[in-house]
């Protein structure tokens, strides 16, 4: 990340969109192809992720959200689920500095209830401490499933209705929008997702409605600078039409 944003390379900034959204697959299938513990793809991931957000804030993507831990993740072996909530502490003890330094701001979206409170503590200081930064925003989709997310809302919502400050005629598609987990963030102009797999998988479900999806074999270790790039440049070739007939290409 730089403050100055770098001239962009390969792709023409007409393929950068605002919100690049990614779900960050293929850890374990990394690992296992070299006869290494998942833990060890695990840890390479983290690594893909700064190589990633850095490339992320020189080319000039406002948002970018990455998909760490998912609802439905919590079925994993225990040791599993240990080893990724020690990434996400280290990740956030280690990095957390040097991304406020760029003048990244982190926003967090999923369930907090439940959660261990020391992570719980460090999802809040990461928000807390880089809340004025109006550089990239950084979105750790965690322990999140976007199903649960619309449940959240619809208690929000229900909530606000039994105390008088929302109107059932009021309901609408803006207003849903607006009890989500991060209501003021644009929708993702494109999902990109490694690994091969084609699905979403319980992510931004709401949000993706008019989402390009990109889907990428790189397994998530692997994913670089020019991986980012390659994916862009494949959006930047879609016609996005927005249900109309007016050709609106790109961002
Ligand atoms: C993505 O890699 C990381 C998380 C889902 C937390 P996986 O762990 O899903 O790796 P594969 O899909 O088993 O290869
Ligand atoms: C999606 O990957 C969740 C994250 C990347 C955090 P999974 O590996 O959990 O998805 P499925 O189980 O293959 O659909
Ligand atoms: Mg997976």
């Amino acid at each position: 990340m730089s403050e100055a944003h770098a001239p962009i390379s390969a792709i023409a900034s007409a393929e950068v969109p605002r919100h690049v959204a990614i779900i960050m697959d293929g850890n374990g299938r990394w690992a296992a192809a070299r006869g290494l513990p998942r833990g060890e793809g695990h840890r390479r991931g983290v690594e893909a992720l700064r190589r990633t957000v850095r490339a992320a804030g020189e080319l000039g993507i406002d948002v970018l959200t990455i998909f760490s831990f998912s609802t439905e993740n919590w079925s994993r072996p225990a040791t599993e689920i240990r080893e990724l909530m020690g990434l996400l502490r280290r990740f956030i003890r280690h990095d957390l500095a040097d991304l406020h330094r760029n003048n990244v701001r982190v926003r967090i979206i999923g369930e907090r209830e439940g959660l261990e409170p020391d992570i719980a503590r460090l999802l809040v200081e990461a928000e807390e401490l880089t809340r004025a930064n109006n550089g990239l925003t950084l979105v750790v989709a965690f322990n999140y499933g976007a199903r649960q997310e619309l449940a959240r809302a619809a208690r929000r919502m229900a909530d606000a209705l039994a105390q008088g400050s929302l109107k059932r005629d009021e309901v609408d598609v803006e207003t849903i929008g607006r009890f989500l987990d991060a209501p003021d963030l644009p929708d993702p102009d494109v999902i990109i997702r490694t690994s091969g797999e084609q699905r979403l998988s319980n992510f931004l479900l709401w949000q993706s409605a008019y989402s390009e999806l990109v889907f990428v074999q790189t397994y998530w270790p692997d994913f670089d600078r020019a991986a980012l790039e390659g994916a862009l440049q494949e959006y930047g070739q879609r016609v996005r039409r927005f249900g109309g007939l007016v050709a609106r290409t790109g961002s």
